[in-house]
């Protein structure tokens, strides 16, 4: 794994920017796995300046997110579809029609799950896949389990992850108790794996999970098996792990 050390979280957001920019001019028909939360806003902010400065050009990429609440529509302000849309697609030339993220309306969850499994296999394939880190140790919505889900599943979200997702809903009744998300194998298949983490309250994770046993309580901590890992993090969130 490779671990790249940054100041702040402006920092942090131009190296994962110029990671991922990297990716879409090396490879302009690159399949791009993305993430929600608040972790990556400052990436996509430099993403779309990037290309407003016609340094990168989405035309050709397919992007495929990582997860979707269960219940919201792609209208509905806390959904991550329209994260996406307002945080990079409706900024950039990324086609509508190949940006991929679970369907949150679909009830039967094995229909949305075979149905995302299905894009995800016709993609060819994550060249890159931009992941946040919660603060359980999740990545996607994949949350502490006593296996690795290797597919697209529907997952009950853990407490935790509900109390701390709450602040962006107006109550707590509004917090959806349910996702859909990227497996762990799918999550492991990817090419290339970029790890985003800020601020002092991913300190302990980051070592738990990069440090730490490997073990589906931390699932994150399964990418130490992967062999092609980079880990942007500013100081804060770098603070509890190895100098070198
Ligand atoms: C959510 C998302 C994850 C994200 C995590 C951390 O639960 N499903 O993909 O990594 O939150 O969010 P944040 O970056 O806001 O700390």
């Amino acid at each position: 794994m490779q671990i790249i050390r940054t100041t702040d979280y402006d920092h942090m957001s131009r190296m994962a920017a110029n990671i991922i920019s990297a990716q879409v001019i090396m490879k302009p028909d690159c399949v791009l796995g993305l993430a929600t939360g608040s972790t990556p806003i400052g990436t996509y902010e430099e993403l779309v300046r990037r290309y407003e400065n016609k340094d990168l050009d989405f035309s050709g990429v397919t992007s495929i997110n990582l997860d979707e609440y269960k219940g919201l529509s792609p209208e509905n302000d806390q959904s991550y579809r329209y994260f996406m849309n307002e945080h990079l697609f409706r900024h950039v030339n990324i086609r509508p029609e190949c940006t991929y993220v679970p369907n949150g309306l679909e009830p039967d969850s094995d229909k949305a799950c075979e149905a995302y499994n299905a894009i995800i296999a016709a993609s060819g394939g994550i060249d890159l896949q931009l992941l946040g880190l919660g603060h359980n140790g999740h990545i996607g919505f994949n949350e502490p389990s006593d296996v690795f889900e290797k597919e697209t599943h529907c997952v009950d979200l853990a407490q935790s992850t509900i109390d701390a997702n709450s602040r962006f809903f107006a109550s707590m009744d509004e917090v959806p108790r349910q996702a859909y998300t990227m497996g762990i194998g799918t999550i492991m298949k990817a090419a290339k794996v970029l790890v985003i983490v800020s601020g002092e309250s991913k300190a302990q994770i980051v070592k738990d999970a990069f440090f730490g046993p490997c073990t589906p309580q931390v699932p994150a901590s399964i990418l130490q098996l992967h062999s092609n890992v980079v880990l942007v993090g500013d100081e804060a969130a770098l603070s509890l792990i190895p100098e070198a």
